[in-house]
Order: structure tokens, then sequence, then C-alpha cells
């Protein structure tokens, strides 16, 4: 039997707060057939390590492609027209020796299929997908990929004993074809797959929906990456397994101080996993705050409609988005000046269909799009 530390390798020193990715003024185009959406128009964020920045706003808004730039996945025939995501890397063998010199690398400059990328896709930066059947490979077993990106992504110290580590090592190697299938089995118990010693064997369409999803975040999470960007990671799962599931981000996020970037509709889940939540309409952030700032303290009109519907904030779960008021414009026709303004209980003539809001700050670490906040 071999060794292997269910959650380990995390002996550098933690810089526990610093950032990890910054984006700036981030634009996505689709050049389509009748025009040019703008999927992302201008988005400013950044992510520190440790922390979690929940992203939310109606279907359509850029939420899947924001997290799809990072990794250089947006589809075609989306480009990246502007703007920078630059990702503060300690390249994982120097994090593992104990190192933590930060390298910048301006992930909007690589070559998306290139192998800088594919160093950080999956290992670095791991990825629960929207739509579970697409990331997964038909003719590989929940296993295989598994073994896939833990053969690819990560290391173990040479020396272990049980748990513990038994002096600093700074030489590391790759984990075996044994190994990664203890890692696979032990991933998919964590996940809540029953029979985990038999379901690694299991083809993805010989799982229902759910083991899916579960398969999938076990993927995402087996090679305990920095930053995880989970898209609706808990849509297609029950209440209990979806409890567990936060539960394992949350452990991770501790033990390895793992980012991550959570899209959701769910309020609740929301309130309950993430620092700081970025608003979304049109491809626009129109206001960013602490979690209990937004919740209590909403600024924005459209953030008040989304927020309107839930009577409180509390532990219930299953809270959903409302649905507001008035149709989301044509991505191709959008409004002039603010472009919620068809839709705003605010709207001021004469101003709002004029200009375009800028982004002000209106308190700590609170920052809105509307001209309301402006002088
Ligand atoms: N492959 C594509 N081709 C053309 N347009 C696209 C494509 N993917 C996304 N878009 C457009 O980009 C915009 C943003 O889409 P995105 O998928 O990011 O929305 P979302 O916020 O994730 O919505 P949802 O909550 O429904 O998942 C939309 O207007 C969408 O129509
Ligand atoms: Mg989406």
């Amino acid at each position: 039997m071999s060794t292997i530390p269910a959650t380990q390798l995390t002996t550098a020193p933690q810089d526990t707060r610093r950032t990890l990715i910054e984006v700036r003024d981030l634009k996505v185009e689709f050049n389509i057939r009748g025009g040019v959406v703008k999927a992302v128009d201008g988005l400013t964020l950044d992510i520190k390590c440790g922390q979690t920045v929940g992203i939310i706003g109606e279907s359509g808004c850029g939420k899947s492609v924001t997290a799809r730039a990072i990794l250089r996945m947006v589809p075609k025939p989306g480009k990246i027209t502007g703007g920078q995501i630059l990702y503060y890397r300690v390249p994982r063998q120097k994090k593992l020796a104990g190192s933590n010199e930060v390298e910048v690398i301006e992930l909007t400059k690589l070559d998306p299929d290139g192998e800088v990328i594919r160093q950080i896709r999956g290992g670095e930066i791991a990825m629960i997908f929207q739509e579970p059947m697409s990331s997964l490979t038909p003719v590989y077993t929940a296993g295989t990929h598994i073994h896939e990106a833990v053969s690819l992504h990560r290391l173990l110290p040479l020396k272990t004993v049980g748990d513990q580590m038994v002096e600093r090592i700074t030489q590391y190697r790759k984990v075996t074809r044994e190994e990664a299938r203890e890692i696979a089995v032990q991933m998919l118990r964590r996940v809540g797959i029953p029979k985990p010693e038999q379901r690694v064997d299991s083809y993805p369409h010989q799982l229902s929906g759910g083991q899916r999803q579960r398969v999938m975040i076990a993927i995402a999470l087996s090679t305990e990456p920095d930053m995880l960007i989970a898209d609706e990671p808990t849509t297609a799962l029950d209440v209990s397994i979806e409890a567990q599931i936060l539960d394992i981000m949350r452990e991770l996020q501790q033990t390895a101080n793992m980012a991550i970037m959570f899209i959701t509709h769910n309020l609740g889940v929301i309130a309950s996993m993430a620092d700081e939540i970025v608003v979304m309409y049109m491809g626009k952030q129109v206001e960013r705050a602490k979690v209990v700032d937004l919740f209590y303290n909403p600024k924005h009109p459209y953030t008040k409609a989304l927020l309107q519907s839930v009577p409180k904030l509390g532990p219930k779960t299953g809270q959903r988005l409302a649905s507001i008021e008035g149709m989301v414009p044509d991505p191709l026709h959008l409004p002039t000046g603010c472009v919620f303004h068809p839709r705003c209980p605010a709207f001021i003539a004469g101003k709002c269909d004029r200009h375009v809001p800028n982004w002000v700050q209106v308190g700590d670490n609170h920052w809105v799009r509307c001209l309301l906040y402006e002088e």
C-alpha cells in the first residue's frame, strides 16, 4: 500500500491573501451574423489566494464567457478583443519546495493551445463546467479522467510517512499509475460517489447526471488547484450532496489556500460561499462588494431588483435569482447610455439614456456603475 496524504503538499508558507488573478478591462466579443455581441465589456476584478469571488447576473450576462476567458477557452467565434488577464503564479514545483517567488503571466497573451496554458489549465487553475457532459470524454472512465489530470499535474514528495512529511523535501516526483488510481478512488469517495472502487471504472454514459457532475468536480479538485473556477457547479445535485461538495471546496480552500471563482444563480449558496460578489449585466459589471454589503446595502437598481424577491439573507438555500421586470435587451442592439435604463425603476430621462455611467467607489471595497452615484 502506498501512502498518499489526502490533503497534502501545502508546505509552502501561505502568503495568504496575495493577488492571484487580475482582470483588467477585459473585452470579449462574438462576431456573429447580424453584428458583434459584446459578451464581456470592460470587466475589471481581482481574485486573491484563498478568496471566493461570486459572480451573479441573469442568463447571457457573460459569466461563463468570463470564466472561459481566464483559461483561454472562449468558444469560437468568440475573441478576446481587449484588456489583460494577469496570473501571479508560483510554479508548482517551486511552491512545493517552499518558495513563493511569484512570476507574472499574461494569460491573454498566451497561445491558447500552447504548452504554458496547458500546464496551468486543469492543474493550477481548474474549472467545473456548466455542462458536465461536454467536458467528459465518452471513451474514458471516471478513473482515467482523474488519472490524466493528476499524472499531468500532481506531484508527490519523495518521502512520506503516513500523512506527515519527514523533512522539508525539495524534490518531487510525478504520481505513479497505482497512486493515481488510489487518488481517483479517494476523490470519488470524497464527492459522495457510492462504491468508488467500482465506479472508478465507469464510463460517463453509465453515470447519472448528478454523478457525472460529481466526477467532474472530483477531476477538478484532484490536482489541488490554486484556483477553482466553478460555473454552476451544483445545479444537478440534491441539497445534501450539494452541501457536501461545498464543504469539500471550503476545506480545500482552507488547507490549500485555493481561490474560487463561483458562478451561480443560487443566492443562498453564494451568500454562504463568497467573500465578494460581482454583479454583471449585459457584459458589464454593475456592482462589486463584500458579500454582507451586497446583500444588506445594495446600491445598483439592478442588484436591488435581483435581491428583491429574496425575503432575507439566511441559511435557507435554494433561493434562486428572481426574474426581474422587463426584457433582457437584444445584445446586438444595446440601449444607449446605461444599458439597464429601459428596465430601471430609478430611470432619469435625459440622463440615464444619454450618459454611460462610470465605475465609481461608494464604500470600502464597494463599487458601482450607476449615474445615481456620480457627482
Ligand atoms: N459560442 C457562442 N457563440 C455566439 N455567442 C455566444 C457564444 N457563447 C456565448 N455567447 C454570447 O455571449 C453572451 C454571454 O454568454 P455567457 O454564456 O457568458 O452567459 P452566462 O452569463 O454564462 O449565462 P447563463 O446564466 O445562461 O449560463 C451571450 O449574449 C451569449 O449569447
Ligand atoms: Mg453560463
